[in-house]
This record gives C-alpha cells, structure tokens and sequence, in this order.
C-alpha cells in the first residue's frame, strides 16, 4: 500500500511539476465547482491518476485540481470516494494519504448531512467538533508504520482554532453557522425515522456518509482537518419527509455560495 502512495505521488508530482501546496480542500456531494476566485494551475482526472480509484457518483466530477485560491496554492479534490460505492475502505482513504505525502498538512473537508438537531435549518452550515463512527475504520490492517502510529488519538479530530476563525468568519459573512457532531454511516439508504431518533439520542446532530474515514486518515497521518457540512434535509420529529440524492445535490448545489465564501475565510485566517 505504500509503494502505491509513493508512486502515485511521484505521478503527481510529474504531472505538475514545482507545485507544493500545504492545503487540500475536499468538495463533497454537489458542492464541486464552487469557487469562483480559484486560479486554476493544472487539473487531472483521477482517472489519469495511477491507483486513484475513480469515482461512480452523479454530481461528483472526479478531478484532483491544483490552483490558487486566497493567494495560497491548494489542491481540490473534486469528488471523493465513498464505502457504499463498493471500494475498500483503504480505497476511501488513498487521496488523503497521497495528499499528506505531496505535502498538505491542513485538510478541508466537506459534505452534505442529514440534520438531527432541531435547531438545523436546510441550507445551514455545520462545522464537525466530533463524530461518532459507523463505519469500519480506515486503518483496520498492518498499520503503515511510515504515515503514523498503529494507535492515533482521535481526542481533538476537529481542530478547534480553525472552527474558532470558520465561526468568526460566519458572523462577518452573515452565514447561518453552527458546530455539532456528525454520524458516519455506510449508508447508501437514507435513515428510518427511529434510526435518525437513535443517533440523535446518542448525540449526533447531523448524519452523513463520509467524512469521517477521511479524518481518521488524515489524522493518523498527523494533519490538521476542519470539516463542515451543508444540512440538506432536516431529520426530526415533526419534520421527517421523505429524502432523495436529487434533493439532496439541489440544497448542497444553492448552499454553495455560502460554503465557498467560509472556506476561503478559513483559508484567509490560517
Ligand atoms: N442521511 C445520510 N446522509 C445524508 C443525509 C441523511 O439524511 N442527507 C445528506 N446526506
């Protein structure tokens, strides 16, 4: 697993040669293609990308693009992979490792989630301050040695200066914020109604099908992540209705705007 790392960063590193960026951003469901200030330097197609999986969902592009944005060099990873698309959950993580290797230490996460605290309105924004997980975990196997220990603590996943400056941004900016604790879950079935009752009782306070692999990867690696999710459908007695992925791409897709405008907040204050 590795030498695959280090192969497809060496690729990478060919591909766009001198580029170093110590910021990634991962763009989750329907939320690709939302900065308008990004100076794009180079994009490649992961499935150009040796060993990169590539990606199967409707409103995931697939592409890693390397650019500007804030005056800072980052790389976006348009798309990501998720467990219920039938990849391992070693295939879930391979681009945050590949990311830690090309020399990103800070990781920007995004995704679209089920709100389960009633205070959550559709289209607000949520950053993680925990998570409770329901999906294997990314680093069952020999651990590899090289990216970090075989027993990461997870006592401080989400880092709390950066939700610090996300929160002061939403003020400025005027954008519906708040922080909570986030469900992983395989899905890809939506939750019952008791289902979304159960998680919120054990503390979540929003539900989604991502994210946390990519932060337990990221954080064995040592790098500091931020995530925050866009709530795109509200999950609470008195507000169950039903919930489908097109519902779900149409609120993350308006949210955008709102989104795009936080992270380069956060990007700006780093
Ligand atoms: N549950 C799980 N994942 C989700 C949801 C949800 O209600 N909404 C968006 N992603």
């Amino acid at each position: 697993m590795f030498k695959k790392i280090k192969e497809t960063t060496c690729f990478i590193e060919k591909a766009v040669p001198g580029f170093r960026s110590e910021y990634a951003i991962i763009l989750g469901s329907g939320l690709g293609e939302t900065f308008n200030g990004f100076k794009l330097v180079q994009r490649l197609s992961y499935r150009d990308i040796p060993n990169f999986p590539v990606s199967t969902v409707a409103g995931h592009s697939g592409e890693l693009l390397f650019g500007m944005l804030e005056d800072r060099a980052v790389i976006i990873m348009s798309g990501r992979f998720h467990y219920y698309e039938g990849y391992s959950m070693t295939e879930v993580v391979f681009p945050v490792r590949v990311l830690s290797r090309l020399g990103v230490k800070t990781l920007l996460i995004t995704n679209a989630a089920g709100g389960v605290n009633p205070d959550f309105q559709v289209g607000d924004l949520v950053a993680l301050k925990d998570h409770l997980n329901f999906l294997p975990n990314p680093l069952i196997g020999k651990n590899l040695d090289e990216i970090g220990p075989r027993f990461p603590d997870m006592s401080a996943a989400y880092d709390k200066e950066l939700i610090r400056i996300a929160e002061d941004a939403a003020v400025v900016l005027g954008i519906p914020f708040h922080t909570g604790c986030y469900v992983g879950l395989t899905g890809p079935s939506f939750e019952t109604p008791a289902e979304y009752q159960a998680y919120r009782i054990l503390g979540g306070d929003m539900i989604g099908m991502s994210t946390v692999p990519e932060v337990i990867a990221a954080r064995h690696a040592g790098l500091r992540c931020f995530a925050v999710s866009v709530i795109t459908n509200q999950a609470f007695p008195g507000k169950f209705s039903a919930t489908s992925h097109v519902d779900v791409l149409h609120v993350a897709g308006k949210a955008g705007k709102n989104l795009a405008a936080l992270l380069k907040a956060v990007l700006r204050g780093l």
